[in-house]
């Protein structure tokens, strides 16, 4: 699959992309933590060419989003996309290097990490980097063998990586098959999501049925994606 933008060039896009990964779930979950966390600013790392950054900017417009892209050309896409939306910058660079400047101004921000692909993990520093709001990691291995999650390596990203990580913060997973107001129609290719409250934000926001408590040294069974 092709994405085509008004700028003429072209982005392959593969079969992965949708705000959330089309995990309506995820969506879900994110909602219910903007607003009873009542939270002022969101930042995106991996934005790729914007489909959950377009997604975050026009659901909340009230909210700063930005989105951390180190591929110029996704984020020239990413940026084409939303320059219609006040509310949304993309910055382009490492988000090792730019998270938390990019979380100066904000007290209660979601920090949704999903930059990877590349060599390096960035995913260490940006943990170092935040020290308020929730973070919600993507591709965590949620211990579901429907669900996909991210491996560099010997090294797979899972609850047990994140407590090593961050052992400060208490780790969630969500929990997909719980009751949600709409059911997720992407059943082929979806990825386990872990969450956290790192800080300034009431942590009880994640006592709900949408997030569960992953056991320590969890058996896995999920499939490197
Ligand atoms: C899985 S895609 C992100 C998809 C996007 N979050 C969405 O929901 O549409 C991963 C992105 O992370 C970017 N990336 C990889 N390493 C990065 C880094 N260190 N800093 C910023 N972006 C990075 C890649 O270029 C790629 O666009």
């Amino acid at each position: 699959m092709f994405l085509r933008h008004s700028a003429g060039g072209v982005v392959q896009v593969e079969r992965r992309g949708g705000p959330f990964g089309f995990d309506i779930t995820v969506a879900h979950q994110v909602e219910h933590m903007i607003r009873e966390g009542e939270l002022d600013g969101i930042v995106e790392t991996g934005s790729f060419v914007g489909d959950t950054l377009e997604y975050l900017g026009r659901r909340y417009p009230w909210l700063p989003v930005v989105g951390i892209e180190i591929d110029p050309d996704y984020a020239a896409v990413a940026r084409r996309r939303t320059d219609d939306l006040a509310n949304v910058e993309v910055r382009v660079g490492d988000s090792a290097e730019l998270l938390a400047d990019s979380l100066r101004v904000l007290r209660r921000p979601l920090v949704y990490l999903d930059a990877h692909w590349g060599e390096d993990w960035p995913l260490a520093a940006e943990l170092g980097a935040i020290n308020r709001g929730f973070i919600a990691v993507d591709d965590v291995d949620i211990a579901d063998p429907r669900f996909g999650y991210d491996q560099y390596g010997d090294v797979r990203l899972d609850p047990d990586l994140l407590r090593v990580l961050r052992p400060d913060l208490e780790w969630y997973v969500g929990a997909p098959r719980a009751d949600y107001p709409h059911p997720c129609l992407q059943v082929g290719r979806r990825t386990g999501t872990a969450y956290a409250a790192a800080g300034g934000v009431d942590p009880d926001v994640l006592a709900h049925t949408w997030f569960t408590r992953p056991w320590a040294s969890q058996r896995l069974q999920g499939t490197a994606s």
